[in-house]
Formats: C-alpha cells, structure tokens, sequence
C-alpha cells in the first residue's frame, strides 16, 4: 500500500472542526499520530472513535495530551526507527508533564507494535501499551489495564472480527472528515514478496463481510461523504458473498458501491497485478463513477528481480494486463511503486525498470530504496547493494517518472476534468478539489461549495497542482443523500 506522509496532530476530527463546544471538565484528551500507509488512517479514525466512547476528545497539542497514541509503519527501516527518535521526545514531554502533576499514558500501535512487541517497552519504557492491528477493538479495555498500573502488550491476532467490534463512526465524526473516506475492505497479505513485511504484521489475507462493507459504505455516504477509497494490502483478493450467498470479487462490490445514492466516485488501492481479474478491469469500463487512475504497483521491470522478489509475474505480463486495462478504459492513468537496489540489481536489471517505466509512463509514483527487513528473505539474500549505488538509481528513476509527471499533467491543460471539490482554497477566493487522477486542482471559489462535483477547463500547471477556470454548471450538486444521484448517473 503506498504510503503517505506522517499525519501529524489528532485524528482528523480535530482538525475537521468536529469536537465538542465545550470542554467537559473530566475529558480526557488524546495526540494521535499517524504514520505510513492510508490503512493506517483509517485505523487510526476507527480507534479515535473508539476513544470518544470513553470520553477522549482529539487534540493537536502533543502537551496537553493524557493519551499519546503512535500508529506506527514498520515496512522500512526508516519508518521503525522514527518511531523510537519520537518516542525519545515523549519521555521528556511525559516528565515535564509530570513536574505539574499531570500524568500521561503512551500508547504505540500499528505495525512497528506488531513487530517489536514487547521489544518496545524494553527500549522505551516510557511505553504503557502496545496493541497490534488486529485487536484495536480491545484498546479502551487495554488502557483500563493500563491505569490500573500494568504495562500491556496486546499483539495476538484476535479471533472476533475487530470491525464488527469496533464502534461505528457516527454522522458527526465522519462529516467531520470531510467529503472523501477511506475504507478499508481487505487486510493482510498472502503474497510474501520477499522485500516485505507485511504478511508477518498484519498476517494472512482477510476480507471484510459484504453486508458490512455495504452498511459503512451507506453511512459514509448519509453523512456526506462523495468519494470512498477501498483499501487493502492487497485490495483487489477481496472476496466475499453477497445477499443471496453468491459469490463476489472487487469488481462485483464496485458495482454494488456504485448503487449508493450520493456516492459519486470510487477509487481502491493497492492491488497486485495478479489479483486484477476480468469482473474487476470491466468495471473500469461500466462504472463512470470508478475514477480511471490505478496505482498497480510492479516492483521493477526486470524478470530476474521480479522472481528474486517472488512477485510471481513477469514484466511482459505486467504489460499485457496493461494493455487489457486500457483497453477496457482509454483515459486510465497509471500509478506504481518501485523499489531500486533489490539485492543483485544489474544495471540491466535497473536498466529494465527504466524501461518499463518509459513504456507505460506513470501519472504518478512512489519510490524506494530497498530496505533490508529483518525477517523477510530479502535480507539474507546475497549481493546487497551500497547506499550510494541505491542513490544514484533513485534519483535517475525519480528524475524519469518526474518528467513523464510533469508531462501528464501539461497533457490536461485545455482539457475538461471532472473535479470534487474538498475544501477552501489556500489564498482568498480559491477552493481545491481533486481530479480524476487525483491531482489537486484549484478552482475560483464561485464554481461550487465543498462536496460538489464541477467540470473544469484546466488552463495551467503548477508544481504539484492543476489551475482551473472556465467553469460550468456543477455535474452532481450535492443535495441530501437521498435525492443525490448515484454514479451510474454521473457520467
Ligand atoms: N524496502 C523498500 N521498499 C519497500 N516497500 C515494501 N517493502 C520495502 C522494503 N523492504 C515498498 C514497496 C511497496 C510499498 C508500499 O513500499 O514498493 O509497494
Ligand atoms: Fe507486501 Fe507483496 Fe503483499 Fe504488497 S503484495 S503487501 S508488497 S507482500
């Protein structure tokens, strides 16, 4: 799953204007930080409401915090070891709280805590609770354990399904998120690329059922909400049954989403290549609403690394399922993920990703020099390369996917784009929004109000954004749910 920077600050009900008038005079109030992937996003929503229900309200003020709750990323070495520099600067937060007798509880989950453990407490003791992905439904009795003086460890893969366990987010929280959500329909991975490691963090491939997708889904888009991104390690092997006991892929639920009224744009990621299968590519070419920009990421473009990496395909065959892709949906854009310096990268071997990148030139991506991960079988394996080689490569990649960028988006200039609009502008009389391929886009602030969806003439490129003028009349204005339309009729 690709990664986003870290969210710093409370989750983003706090930022959405979303707390209480008042302060109540118990309340306690908790920090949230986010980092790595959008799953972990989403997670960290699930568990901030989880902590409303026991009277916590968010805050972006790490000091006034009671609870300070880290969502960690352990995918690369960088990423983990973050974690520990922040959890250094907790502890003197913690102590200088303490000196005005406030105490401070410190919480660290995600997948770092799934990884290290009880390893955390030894080498931070500042650490009251360590929870792992699969048991956040047990954090308001974790921390109850906690305040009776336990240092707690909660990293089993639970046998109840969390999500059904978790409170649901109510109308407030989620308008308070804004006009698009994440939901995450799939976690775990049973792929075992041999770089990687989350099939050890976040463990085996599991779907979320049908019906409570459908249900979250339905609320999301009562409370407002315009766009959903289905997430998932490895989205696109979600499988379930629907009402009738039949059995459905991505594409089916896609479908399904698509019937919400209100919902106007789907979007889900990150997907395997081998996983995309012939009901999920048709559903780019039947549902208008299913935006035309796929992160499918390939690794590399070299065979010998793709088997290294055990990604159980060729790059030949990467192309061809492009190709089928396209072809169902002309206007697709293409996302991907690229690791260089994977141990016993040729030139050619680097050469080849090069190449593959010139032939189906990305939109957008995201890159990364190989991190060795303890576990993994990538970090046994022979031929390990220097920093500086790494280096060298990152940089002509970036400086190739940079260019093919930039010159997608110059494409756009003069073309009409659909455009969510998602909130104010950053200077007087502008609001952004965000285009199909999921660049922001600024707009006059006279085209819509937050949660419209306006056709747009683009008139120029800026450095990671898109200028629009020249707008008509909003495409699908946002009334309430129910008389919205759904994406089938938002063409
Ligand atoms: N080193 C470098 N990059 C990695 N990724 C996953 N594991 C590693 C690693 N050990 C990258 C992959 C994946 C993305 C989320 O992170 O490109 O698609
Ligand atoms: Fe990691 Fe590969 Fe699974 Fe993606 S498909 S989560 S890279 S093991």
């Amino acid at each position: 799953m690709t990664d986003i920077a870290s969210t710093k600050g409370g989750f983003s009900t706090a930022a959405g204007g979303d707390a209480p008038a008042q302060t109540r005079p118990n309340t306690r109030k908790v920090f949230v930080k986010t980092y790595g992937c959008q799953m972990n996003v989403y997670d960290s929503q699930r568990m901030g409401d989880a902590l409303a229900g026991e009277g916590y309200e968010p805050t972006l003020v790490i000091e006034e915090a009671d609870l300070v709750l880290l969502n960690t990323c352990h995918i690369r070495e960088k990423a983990a070891e973050k974690i520990y520099s922040e959890l250094g600067r907790i502890r003197d937060m913690k102590a200088e709280r303490a000196t005005r007798g406030l105490e401070t509880r410190v919480a660290v989950a995600g997948c770092v805590a799934q990884a290290e453990g009880r390893e955390i407490i030894a080498r931070a003791p500042v650490v009251d609770l360590v929870i792992g992905p699969q048991t956040y439904h047990r954090l308001p009795q974790a921390l109850a354990r906690v305040s009776d003086g336990e240092k707690v460890v909660e990293t089993d893969y639970a046998v109840e399904d969390k999500f059904a366990e978790l409170p649901k987010s109510d109308r407030r929280q989620i308008s308070g998120r804004g006009v698009t959500a994440f939901l995450t329909v799939q976690e775990g991975c049973d792929k075992f690329c041999t770089f990687c490691v989350v099939p050890y963090t976040r463990g085996a491939e599991v779907s979320r059922p049908f019906a409570q997708l459908i249900d979250e889904a339905r609320r999301l888009a009562e409370a407002g909400v315009r766009e959903v991104t289905l997430l998932g390690q490895n989205v696109n092997a979600w499988d379930g049954e629907d009402e009738a006991g039949r059995p459905i892929g991505l594409g089916g639920l896609l479908h399904r989403l698509a019937d919400i009224p209100g919902l106007a744009r789907l979007r889900y990621t990150t997907s395997h290549p081998r996983d995309m299968d012939g009901e999920l590519v048709a559903a780019h070419r039947d549902l208008p609403g299913l935006m035309p920009y796929l992160h499918l990421p390939v690794q590399s473009g070299s065979d010998t690394i793709l088997k290294a990496m055990n990604r159980k395909h060729t790059a030949d065959e990467y192309l061809r399922l492009l190709d089928t892709i396209r072809a169902a949906r002309p206007d697709i854009a293409l996302s991907g993920d690229f690791i260089v310096g994977f141990p016993g990268e040729s030139e050619a071997d680097f050469e080849a990703t090069m190449n593959l990148v010139r032939t189906v030139r990305y939109a957008s991506a995201f890159t990364f020099k190989y991190s060795p991960r303890p576990g993994t079988p990538g970090a046994e394996m022979d031929g390990h390369l220097s920093e500086a080689v790494k280096d060298e490569r990152l940089q002509a990649l970036n400086a190739l996917l940079r260019q093919h960028q930039t010159e997608f988006a110059q494409s756009l200039v003069g073309k009409r784009l659909s455009v969510l609009i998602e909130k104010p502008g950053r200077h007087p009389g502008q609001i952004a929004g965000r285009s199909p391929y999921l660049q922001p886009v600024v707009l006059p602030e006279e085209i819509g109000v937050i949660g419209d969806i306006v056709e747009a003439t683009i008139t120029s490129t800026g450095p990671n954004s898109l200028l629009a003028e020249g707008m008509t009349k909003p495409v699908a204005q946002f009334q309430s749910p129910q008389e919205a339309p759904t994406m089938r009729s938002v063409a």
